[in-house]
């Protein structure tokens, strides 16, 4: 174990050098300010991880990850997160970033036991109970639960935009926008699911349009 850890430190250090070989000054400025453009709220999964799949640099984009990438309005933590990035930061884009072959839908998909978590993924079958018919109506199991994952997406860019923290942005006449987007494990691409939301009175009508066109022509097939 200690081992282990003596490898990460040693990675560390290479990585650090490595940064200030290309800018000396590059850790010395961001101690002093963070100005992301980006809150990300994407899955806790390992596969999935922020900036790499941005491109950014640490200091670019601030991050909530939960399993499944739900947006819950009685989780403190995440409406924390929304709420500093958006009040304080300032950031421009609240991305909600699901993945195809997510563990924690395939879970809530099958009713699949795990034992806490299943109160989390809850919500996730909430979602799925909210589209059973369009759902059930798939035949094919990986199309299904792709489905599934995008839906979610959908489902928790709508409930983040009915936040107060949301709503008071937009009231004061702040410019950020909330977009879906669902990231494929086999090829590293990020797909725009197409339901940007910059005001309250869009919200309702981009979410029943990017619905329609998930089932007329779905992102992935
Ligand atoms: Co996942």
């Amino acid at each position: 174990m200690s081992n282990r850890l003596e490898f990460l430190l040693e990675q560390n250090r290479r990585w650090s050098q490595s940064v200030k070989e290309r800018n000396q000054d590059f850790f010395r400025n961001l101690a002093a300010q963070q100005n992301p453009q980006y809150l990300w709220i994407g899955c806790a999964d390992s596969r999935v991880p922020a900036n790499e799949i941005l491109g950014l640099e640490p200091g670019e984009v601030f991050v909530h990850r939960n399993v499944a990438n739900v947006v819950v309005h009685t989780d403190l933590n995440c409406l924390s997160v929304l709420q500093y990035a958006v009040d304080a930061l300032r950031v421009r884009h609240v991305l909600v970033v699901g993945h195809y072959g997510c563990g924690g839908v395939t879970a809530a998909l099958h009713n699949t036991r795990l034992g806490l978590i299943d109160n989390w993924l809850r919500h996730v079958q909430d979602v799925r109970d909210k589209h059973r018919v369009r759902l059930m109506a798939i035949a094919d199991p990986i199309r299904q639960l792709d489905r599934l994952c995008e839906l979610n997406v959908l489902e928790q860019v709508l409930n983040l935009s009915e936040t107060t923290i949301m709503r008071d942005a937009w009231a004061r006449g702040q410019e950020v926008t909330v977009h879906g987007l669902i990231y494929g494990l086999e090829d590293g691409v990020l797909h725009d699911l197409n339901m940007p939301v910059s005001t309250d009175n869009e919200l309702l009508s981009h979410y029943e349009a990017a619905i329609d066109r998930l089932f007329a022509s779905p992102a992935r097939t």
